[in-house]
């Protein structure tokens, strides 16, 4: 797998330095609450595994499954939900935990969704940011790093399911994804 990899982006001690750190600020900035630390599948997964361990505070552990990728490198536009909560959210402050923010789309929709739906509050926390990318206005709160507009995978980031469980983030080889 390291040889479909052109560049290491960010290392393994990086991003769990700065997980630990996004989690010390969650815990002041929630502290008092309990909110619900609400991670979109399948990308947020090793994320969210090490925010929360070094959050010492009542959370509870939520997932919604929401796509707007079909397993090419490039938004859709057109979110759709795959699995949806099974709890109500009336009420409680969510902190959306999102792998990465490119276009804008999924987390615009997602956050209006828990918005109808009686959210006291809603922000994002995520570890990576592509502004560059951005359609839609949407502005994450908690950004662990900003990237320039290519295509990373690892760190639960994908290309066609594969390369999530690489430990570090990495810009996938153009070749790759072309043939
Ligand atoms: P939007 O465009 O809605 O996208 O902000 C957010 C989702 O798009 C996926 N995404 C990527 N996945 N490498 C990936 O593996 C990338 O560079 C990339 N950019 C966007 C990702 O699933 C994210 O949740
Ligand atoms: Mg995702």
């Amino acid at each position: 797998m390291r040889n479909d990899i052109k560049e290491i982006l960010f290392t393994t001690e990086q991003i769990e330095e700065k997980a630990a750190q996004l989690a010390k600020e969650l815990e002041v900035d929630y502290a008092g609450k309990k909110p619900i630390l609400l991670g979109l599948l399948k990308g947020s997964i090793p994320f969210i595994g090490d925010l929360m361990k070094h959050m010492n505070m009542p959370i509870q552990i939520e997932f919604m499954d929401v796509s707007s990728y079909h397993g090419g490198t490039t938004s859709s536009g057109q979110v759709k939900i795959l699995k949806d909560l099974d709890i109500s959210v009336e009420n409680r402050h969510i902190i959306i935990v999102e792998d990465i923010v490119d276009t804008g789309f999924t987390l615009t929709k997602v956050i209006a969704l828990l918005k109808h739906r009686g959210a006291a509050s809603v922000e994002v926390v995520t570890m990576l940011d592509k502004p560059e990318g951005r359609v839609v206005e949407m502005e994450p709160k908690y950004i662990g790093f900003t990237i320039p507009k290519a295509f990373v995978v690892g760190y639960g980031l994908d290309y066609d399911e594969y390369y999530r469980n690489l430990p570090y983030v990495g810009i996938l080889k153009e070749e790759v994804y072309m043939k």
